[in-house]
C-alpha cells in the first residue's frame, strides 16, 4: 500500500529514490559545533536504513546569537572537514543530504528576533533593526553557500516553531524571508534545491497559529515561491488533522493547494507501529488516502528514525513487527 511512497521523486534536478525523509532533529552530539565520526555514523546509517533523503539537525549559520549550546552542529569553514565526514559516509548509500540552516532567534536567551521581547523588567531579545539585521541576513546567506560548497544536495531554512525566520512571518515581515531567499538563490544559483520549513504551533505553544485561513497561507506562501522557494515542508504534529473548518486539509495540503510546489508533510507518522499498521487516523491508509488525493509528495519520519535506523527499509519489506519503537528506552538511541 505504501509503494507509491517508495517511487523516485525528484525536487528541482535532484533524484531522491524515494520520498521518505529523515526530519530534522537536534542530537546536541557535536563538541564546540563540529560533527564528529560518531555524528557521521548516526546519519550513514538512516541513510543505510533507506530514507531517500536527510535533512540533518538544525545547524547554526555564524551570528552570536543563534544558540547558546555549543553541542549543537553550526555551518561555518571550521565545521566544512566534520560535515564532509558525514557526506561521505551517506553518500554511497544513493541518499541526499540537505542540512536545515537554525538559528533560534526569539528562544535563546539572550536573543535577538523581528520584535524585543521584556521579562521581568529587562529586555532579553532584542529587536533586529538596521545593522544587527542585516547581520542576520548575512549569516543565513553565507551559511547557504557554505552548505553547497561543503557538498550538501540543498538547504532547508528552518522558518518554524517560532524561531528566528518565523518571529518574522509571524510579525509580518515576510519580505525579510523572501529577500533572503532571492539573495541565497542567487549566490547558490538556479538548480540548488531551497526548503523551506513553517508551521503554526511553535516550541513552547503548540496552540500558536500564524494562519487563521488559506488567505493568511497564501499571502506567505506564494510570495515565498516567487522567492525561489523549491519546497516547502510544513511541520505539524498530527499529519491527520485538518488545518481550517470545512476541508479536510492538512497544513500540506493546504501547501500544496496553494502553491503548486512540491511539498512535505510530517508529524506522528507511525511514532506507533500498531497504529500505522491499524485502521485508525493515524493509520498507513490515512497517509496514502491523503498522498493519492494530492495533499503531499513527501513524508518526513522523526522520532521512529531516532529508535530505529531502518524503520524505512522495514516498512517497505513488511517487517513491521522488527520496527524498534520508539519509546523512554529507545528515544536516545544515538548512533
Ligand atoms: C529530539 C528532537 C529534536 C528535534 N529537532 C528539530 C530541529 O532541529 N529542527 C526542526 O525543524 N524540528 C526539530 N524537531 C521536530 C521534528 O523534526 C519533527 O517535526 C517532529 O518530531 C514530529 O515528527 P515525528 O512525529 O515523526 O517525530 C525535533 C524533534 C525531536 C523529537
Amino acid at each position: 500500500m505504501l509503494d507509491p511512497l517508495f517511487s523516485p521523486y525528484k525536487i528541482k534536478n535532484l533524484p531522491l529514490k524515494n520520498r521518505f525523509a529523515l526530519a530534522p532533529m537536534t542530537r546536541k552530539q557535536s563538541p564546540g559545533g563540529i560533527p564528529t565520526a560518531t555524528v557521521a555514523e548516526y546519519y550513514r546509517r538512516r541513510a543505510a536504513g533507506g530514507v531517500g533523503l536527510i535533512i540533518t539537525e538544525g545547524t547554526l549559520p555564524e551570528h552570536s546569537l543563534a544558540a547558546h549550546d555549543t553541542n549543537i552542529p553550526r555551518i561555518a569553514e571550521d565545521t566544512v572537514e566534520g560535515w564532509r565526514l558525514v557526506l561521505d559516509g551517506i553518500r554511497p548509500t544513493g541518499t541526499k543530504t540537505f542540512v536545515q540552516i537554525w538559528h533560534q532567534g526569539p528562544k535563546a536567551r539572550p536573543g535577538i528576533g523581528a520584535t524585543s521581547i521584556e521579562e521581568e523588567g529587562g529586555t532579553v531579545v532584542e529587536e533586529a533593526v538596521g545593522e544587527s539585521k542585516q547581520e542576520l541576513f548575512d549569516a543565513f546567506v553565507k551559511g547557504s553557500v557554505l552548505a553547497k560548497k561543503t557538498g550538501f544536495d540543498g538547504i532547508e531554512l528552518h522558518g518554524a516553531h517560532g524561531y528566528l525566520l518565523d518571529s518574522f512571518l509571524r510579525a509580518g515581515q515576510v519580505d525579510f524571508v523572501c529577500d533572503l531567499v532571492c539573495e541565497v538563490r542567487r549566490q547558490v544559483g538556479a538548480g540548488y534545491p531551497i526548503c523551506i520549513r513553517f508551521s503554526q504551533w511553535g516550541v513552547g505553544d503548540f496552540d500558536a497559529r500564524q494562519f487563521h485561513s488559506p488567505q493568511d497561507m497564501e499571502n506567505v506562501l506564494l510570495p515565498l515561491k516567487d522567492a525561489g522557494i523549491d519546497i516547502f515542508h510544513a511541520s505539524t504534529r498530527r499529519f491527520w488533522l485538518p488545518e481550517f473548518d470545512d476541508s479536510d486539509l492538512n497544513l500540506g495540503g493546504w501547501t500544496r493547494k496553494i502553491t503548486d510546489a512540491p511539498t512535505m508533510t510530517v508529524g506522528n507518522i507511525g511514532l506507533v507501529t500498531r497504529e500505522l499498521f491499524g485502521d485508525g487516523p493515524e493509520s498507513i491508509h490515512e497517509l496514502m488516502r491523503r498522498y493519492n488525493n494530492g495533499e503531499f509528495d513527501m513524508v518526513a519520519i522523526g522520532r521512529p528514525l531516532i529508535s530505529d535506523p531502518d524503520w524505512c527499509q522495514k516498512v517497505r519489506d513488511g517487517e513491521q513487527d522488527r520496527i524498534v519503537g520508539y519509546t523512554d528506552e529507545t528515544k536516545n538511541t544515538y548512533p
